[in-house]
């Protein structure tokens, strides 16, 4: 399969553009995955929960869905980008996973950072693979990738790419997802955003570097920290089925599950 990311540097609040600039950027890709960054079609910083009331969308009638679908049904994509969802009077960091057959999948965040939590509802609804195109893709965002456990339970299900919309902050937040690929042996794929936002008397700067990761750790693309960036690399998903490190080692079956159930508890000591 065809898979990559496309880093952007989006401006807040200019939906309108940003995604018409996403479109513009795509204009020349077809039949292939591709990952966008988290909240990319209104930026990150939101001040109020006022003003991410008037920037989120519903997903089943707003107009990035909408826009996102028309590009996947006439270039055969397979498109996963991050919005600001409205549902139920609820705001979602949501991931949308549009597919070349026009299905529409969601996943809301789970783990949110920092002032996320003030504005958004974190996702209850767990971790799912999809088969798209024979390949098995699961879904995480951004500060998810601090939690070992989202990777684990994505892989465990199954996922051969794990399809990571992103808006890093933390500089080693992708390094931590190159061990995710390396300790599940799975692809992943983070699009990453760069850029400043000067907001609520906040600054943040993101990390750049989007990356394309193989189940053994290598890199197989990646960009900067300056520019927008399109990066497709082709890839035999099933790579990721064979969890065989050495021939004495299969990094599923050696697993002590019997050893790990304070993971499914949440006290500590
Ligand atoms: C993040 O989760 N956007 C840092």
């Amino acid at each position: 399969m065809k898979v990559g990311f496309l880093q952007l540097r989006p401006k807040f609040g200019a939906i309108r553009s940003n995604v018409r600039s996403a479109r513009s950027l795509l204009r020349n890709v077809s039949d292939a995955t591709i990952v966008l960054p988290e909240l990319f079609n209104t930026g990150y910083l939101f001040r109020s929960k006022d003003e991410l009331k008037k920037l989120a969308e519903s997903v089943t009638t707003g107009y990035t869905v909408a826009e996102m679908k028309k590009l996947a049904k006439k270039k055969n994509l397979n498109l996963i980008f991050g919005i600001a969802e409205k549902k139920a009077r609820k705001y979602y960091n949501t991931a949308v996973f549009i597919t070349s057959a026009g299905k529409v999948i969601t996943y809301q965040k789970t783990h949110l950072f920092d002032r996320e939590k003030l504005f958004f509802t974190p996702g209850t609804k767990g971790y799912a693979v999809h088969v798209v195109d024979g390949c098995k893709l699961g879904i995480m965002v951004c500060f998810d990738w601090h939690f070992p456990e989202v990777a684990r339970v994505l892989a465990l299900k199954g996922a051969q790419v794990i399809c990571h919309p992103s808006n890093l902050i933390l500089p080693f937040g992708l390094d931590a997802m190159r061990t995710r690929a390396i300790e599940n042996r799975v692809f992943t794929v983070t699009a990453n955003r760069i850029g400043t936002e000067k907001r609520a008397n906040v600054s943040l700067t993101f990390t750049g570097n989007s990356q394309v990761v193989a189940p053994n750790g290598d890199i197989l693309t990646s960009a900067g920290e300056r520019s927008e960036s399109l990066k497709i690399v082709e890839v035999d998903a099933t790579e990721a089925d064979n969890k065989s490190l050495t021939a004495n080692n299969d990094i599923f079956k050696d697993r002590k599950v019997s050893l790990y159930k304070p993971i499914l508890s949440k006290t500590t000591g």
